[in-house]
């Protein structure tokens, strides 16, 4: 069984996450669940998540949402005795989905000061897979200059920016466009989108 660390931020688009932890634990993956606080309002406001500030009904809920959710390990953004917070416990890598322009900066100069800055921190001092899902439009040059930052550290930058060219119908082709290409990245084989087949 895989270990997968994913991340959801107070960016637009907090859908892509809950697909992407939906995936993993169909295919039996087990998942450590950080939301920062903008990321529970966002969710609330994007996918009527019940948050209302209250961080336990958030929990309640963001948990029942998952069918199967034994492998789903939710951890509060200011528990910093969580097992991610450590480098000696071994993840096989980590998502942050979407991932905001605060968050993308506090990463960037490792600031750690809540679980998924330091376990963002852990996963590239260790050497391990980190992506970052980022969705901002337009960029200004500090997010531009986060990025490519964070890309020349070895950090793998997956824009929120879907493909038209498999001819999307739905919603749904096109959160399963950045879903699938996050769980490539990944290294997850997978059939969430349609790829391209040539002509
Ligand atoms: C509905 C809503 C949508 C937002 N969308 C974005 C966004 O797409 N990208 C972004 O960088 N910030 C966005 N923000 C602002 C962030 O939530 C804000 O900068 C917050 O401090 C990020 O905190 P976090 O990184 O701890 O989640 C949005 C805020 C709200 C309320």
């Amino acid at each position: 069984m895989k270990e997968y660390t994913i991340a959801i931020t107070g960016a637009s688009g907090v859908v892509y996450g809950v697909r992407l932890i939906e995936k993993l634990l169909e295919l039996n993956n087990k998942i450590n669940v950080i939301v920062s606080n903008s990321g529970k309002i966002v969710l609330e406001e994007e996918m009527d998540f019940k948050y209302q500030n209250d961080k336990e009904l958030f929990k309640i809920n963001f948990l029942s949402f998952f069918k199967d959710n034994n492998n789903l390990c939710y951890y509060e953004i200011d528990d910093m005795m969580a097992p991610i917070a450590s480098g000696s416990h071994k993840t096989d890598c980590m998502v942050v989905i979407p991932c905001s322009m605060s968050t993308l900066a506090a990463i960037n100069n490792g600031l750690s000061k809540n679980l998924l800055e330091r376990a963002a921190d852990v996963t590239m001092k260790e050497g391990r897979k980190l992506i970052l899902v980022p969705r901002e439009t337009p960029f200004n040059t500090i997010h531009l200059k986060n990025m490519m930052e964070l890309s020349q550290w070895g950090v793998k930058i997956l824009p929120a920016m879907p493909g038209f060219y498999n001819n999307p119908t739905t919603l749904d082709d096109i959160i399963s466009f950045i879903v699938g290409k996050t769980m490539d990245l990944m290294g997850i084989e997978n059939d969430v989108y349609k790829r391209w087949a040539g002509q």
